[in-house]
């Protein structure tokens, strides 16, 4: 309706601020494709794994987290890169109106993260302990476990028993597996100076006590290691969270500033 008053008002005075405009159009278009690129990591997973029967004994396969997230960031993102480009005060509104429902469904998990820890922990181990049973089955699972026992110099959730929870490491005395009542290598404390890598360190150290797996393995579990590791991180974790906090807030308030900016056009120009 305004599209020819504007064209007569191209050139005097604007109530848009054309820096906050592109600002936001730029911001968004960036998230934009890094959603496209989100969607397309989920689906080249998916598509690698559309054989696997292992992922359907978790509740949510990953690779469909990661399209849903690009997806959704998809239109959000849309709403704002083509609502600032055109001053589309809907598809503005609708962008800050999503990325508000968004930040607080975030601030919600990290509140209910926060008083729920207990309960977060459980449910963390359960996806550990199926990663642990699965460990031979999977090797994207393989590799997650290795890099966690060796980041975080742990082994298995609790403590190293826990790789009874596995078929191959299952540490009854009937188990005819040549690895009953060992460990994965991945546990393995390195040796300084060793030559030739000891891949057997961490057999049968399931029948020795704390103070002797000690001397071959990381003892500790991975639960404990975690706790520890984020409470000497509390920075880290602090900048992270801010990081995906403040390009969401900063996106509400610009497109809130940016439909204000609009509607004094509109109106100045009625
Ligand atoms: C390992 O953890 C289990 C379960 O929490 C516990 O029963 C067991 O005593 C622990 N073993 C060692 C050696 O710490
Ligand atoms: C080990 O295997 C035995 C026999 O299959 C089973 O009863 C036991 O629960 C397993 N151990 C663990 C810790 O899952």
């Amino acid at each position: 309706m305004d599209r020819k008053l504007n064209l007569d008002r191209a050139e005097t005075f604007s109530f848009v601020n054309p820096w906050i405009r592109y600002f936001l159009f730029f911001f968004s278009f960036l998230f934009w494709v890094f959603s496209l690129l989100i969607v397309a990591i989920g689906v080249y997973a998916k598509v690698q794994k559309a054989t696997d029967t292992v992922r359907d004994t978790f509740l949510i396969d990953p690779a469909v987290i990661l399209i849903v997230v690009g997806v959704v960031m998809f239109f959000i993102t849309f709403c704002g890169c083509i609502g600032a480009l055109r001053e589309n005060i809907r598809l503005l509104k609708t962008f800050s109106f999503s990325l508000t429902l968004v930040f607080l469904t975030q601030l919600a998990i990290a509140i209910l993260g926060f008083f729920y820890s207990d309960q977060a922990r459980d449910a963390l181990g359960k996806f550990v302990k199926k990663a642990i049973v699965h460990y031979r089955d999977d090797l994207d699972l393989q590799n997650l476990m290795d890099y966690i026992q060796k980041e975080f110099k742990c082994c298995g959730w609790n403590n190293y028993t826990d790789w009874s929870w596995n078929l191959y490491f299952n540490c009854t005395h009937d188990n005819p597996s040549s690895e009953r009542c060992g460990v994965p290598y991945s546990c393995c404390t390195p040796v300084p100076g060793e030559a030739v890598i000891n891949t057997m360190c961490g057999f049968g150290v399931q029948t020795q006590n704390f103070m002797e797996a000690n001397k071959s393995i990381y003892p500790v579990g991975c639960a404990d290691k975690a706790v520890m590791w984020i409470e000497s991180h509390l920075l880290l974790v602090g900048a992270l969270a801010l990081g995906l906090a403040l390009p969401q807030i900063a996106g509400i308030v610009l497109s809130q500033i940016l439909i204000s900016q609009i509607q004094d056009e509109i109106t100045s120009v009625l």
